[in-house]
C-alpha cells in the first residue's frame, strides 16, 4: 500500500470523527505488519481531557484485534499545515513499533514521512525506569 493509498483512507476515516467542542476532525489509517488497515478518527468529550486522538482509536483497534506490529501510519487534519501527532500518541505507537513510518499530511494532501524514532528518540520505558527487586 503506498501512502497516498492511506492518506485517502485517513481523510475517509476523519468523516467520522465526533468534534462537538473543537470541531477539528482527525483521521488516522494504520497499516499492520500482516498487511491490515485500521482506521480512526478522534472522540471528544464534555470533559475535555477524556478526548481520544485518531491515531489511539485506530491502534487501540488493531491491538484488540490481535494485531500490535505496524507499518505506517497516515494521519489528516483539517488545517493548512502538516498535522504532527501529539506526544501521547507518539508514546502509545512506541509502545509497538519504534520504527513505525508515520506519514503526516496538509490540506492539499501533501505529505512528509518520518519514522517514529526521530519524532520520539527517547521513549519512557518501564524496562529501564523501574529497578525490579529481585
Ligand atoms: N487530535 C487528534 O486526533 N490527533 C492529533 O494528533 C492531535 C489532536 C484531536 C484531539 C482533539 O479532538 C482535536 O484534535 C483538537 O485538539
Amino acid at each position: 500500500m503506498n501512502a497516498a493509498d492511506l492518506i485517502a483512507l485517513a481523510r475517509q476515516a476523519q468523516t467520522q470523527a465526533y468534534v462537538p467542542y473543537s470541531g477539528f476532525k482527525v483521521g488516522a489509517a494504520l497499516l499492520t505488519q500482516e498487511g491490515h488497515i485500521y482506521t480512526g478518527a478522534n472522540v471528544e468529550n464534555a470533559s475535555y481531557g477524556l478526548t481520544v486522538c485518531a491515531e489511539r482509536i485506530a491502534v487501540f483497534k488493531a491491538v484488540n484485534d490481535g494485531e500490535c506490529r505496524f507499518e505506517s501510519i497516515a494521519i489528516a487534519g483539517g488545517g493548512l499545515d502538516y498535522l504532527y501527532p501529539c506526544g501521547a500518541c507518539l508514546q502509545v505507537l512506541a509502545e509497538f513499533s519504534r520504527n513505525i513510518k508515520i506519514i503526516t499530511v496538509n490540506e492539499n494532501d501533501d505529505f512528509r514521512e518520518y519514522y517514529l524514532s526521530e519524532m520520539l528518540p527517547q521513549v519512557f520505558s518501564l524496562d529501564t525506569s523501574v529497578r525490579r527487586v529481585k
